[in-house]
């Protein structure tokens, strides 16, 4: 055996925080006492919103496994299916967020965070594929190389909540191939493919070919997979395409647009889609204007128009206390 007294990296020191004996704690030998010992411990916490937030978790933590019974094999087999979770991020996965979305989570926060503010576009998921290596785009230009769908041309302005046009709007669209794969997805992805970057012109406006998306399934190669499976729940998203809209004085918009049609939109996988994204899009059949817009086999195309609407830094600001407000004073919890 070695000598060596050097501690290994794993080998626990003191966090030199006393005992506090001040609280007077009694032995946790009964399962009321564990939650009380727990909650006077709480009290220690400095911080008001940590205090608070921890507090809570604790309590709907506890109450579940009272209210459950979890077994201990039941409770071993969640700690290693959260451990799957970990082990299967990468820097390009990210389990733990598909966990949350699937869950409703991801989705629940952002409602949260950004409520509707009167007149603008809604929010949406963000979801893992956005790439920040998308190529600037022209006004008019393609975000997809030759054969990745069906001809889509999009189109609209971006205004704000007052009607007024925001020029210089940095516009990020990403979306699948006809396959529902991301270019992310492929091995040996050599550049970008069905994304884009592209600023909106002096009157607001701005227009890109596309490919027409189609419905696709969230990885289902990992735990999450397995999660849903197992739930007897489906692992797919609606037709759907990506928008970030960036301007300076507005808040950022992270949202996407499902056509109409799709036989998933309301059981969306990761809970998405919100009534006010659902758009129709036109059929048109005029070979002349598809070759005029740039589609180079002509033919047919599907328009999608859509005006993006920012809102002021300072309204969406305001929405977002207004709502937490509301919701404090029905729940008489801190914000
Ligand atoms: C997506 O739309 O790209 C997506 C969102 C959440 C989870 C998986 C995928
Ligand atoms: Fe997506």
């Amino acid at each position: 055996m070695s000598d060596d007294a050097t501690p290994t990296d794993h080998q626990a020191i003191p966090n030199g925080i006393q005992a506090p004996h001040h609280l007077n704690l009694p032995y946790p030998d009964k399962p009321e006492l564990i939650t009380s010992n727990l909650q006077k411990l709480i009290e220690l916490v400095p911080n008001p919103r940590h205090k608070f937030v921890f507090e809570r978790l604790i309590s709907h933590m506890h109450e579940f496994v009272n209210e459950t019974s979890i077994t201990t094999e039941e409770w071993m087999n969640t700690i290693q299916f959260l451990t799957r979770v970990g082990q299967t991020c990468t820097p390009i996965r990210q389990e733990f967020i598909l966990l949350s979305d699937v869950l409703g989570v991801s989705a629940l926060v952002d409602s949260l965070n950004c409520p509707p503010v009167k007149g603008a576009t809604e929010s949406s998921v963000l979801g893992p594929f956005f790439t920040e290596d998308a190529p600037d785009v022209e006004q008019g230009g393609s975000i997809a190389s030759e054969g990745k769908g069906k001809y889509m041309y999009v189109e609209g302005r971006v205004l704000s909540t007052d009607g007024k046009p925001v020029p210089d709007a940095v516009i990020e669209t990403w979306e699948t191939d006809d396959l529902g794969f991301y270019d992310t997805q492929y091995k040996g992805r050599e550049f970008a493919d069905c994304r884009g970057r592209l600023r909106s012109d002096k009157e607001g406006k701005y227009g890109y070919r596309a490919v027409v998306p189609i419905c696709y399934p969230i990885p289902g190669d990992g735990p999450v997979g397995e999660l849903l499976l197992n739930l007897g729940r489906h692992n797919m998203r609606p037709n759907h395409l990506h928008l970030m809209v960036e301007a300076p004085g507005f808040r950022k918009l992270v949202t996407a647009l499902y056509p109409a049609g799709d036989e998933f939109l309301s059981s969306d996988a990761v809970f998405g889609v919100k009534k006010g994204l659902v758009v129709k899009l036109e059929e048109v059949n005029d070979d002349a204007e598809a070759r005029k817009r740039g589609f180079p086999k002509g033919g047919s195309f599907k328009l999608l128009k859509f005006d993006i609407i920012l809102s002021p830094e300072a309204e969406a600001e305001a929405a977002r206390k207004a709502f937490a407000e509301e919701r404090a004073q029905t729940s008489g919890r801190p914000q």
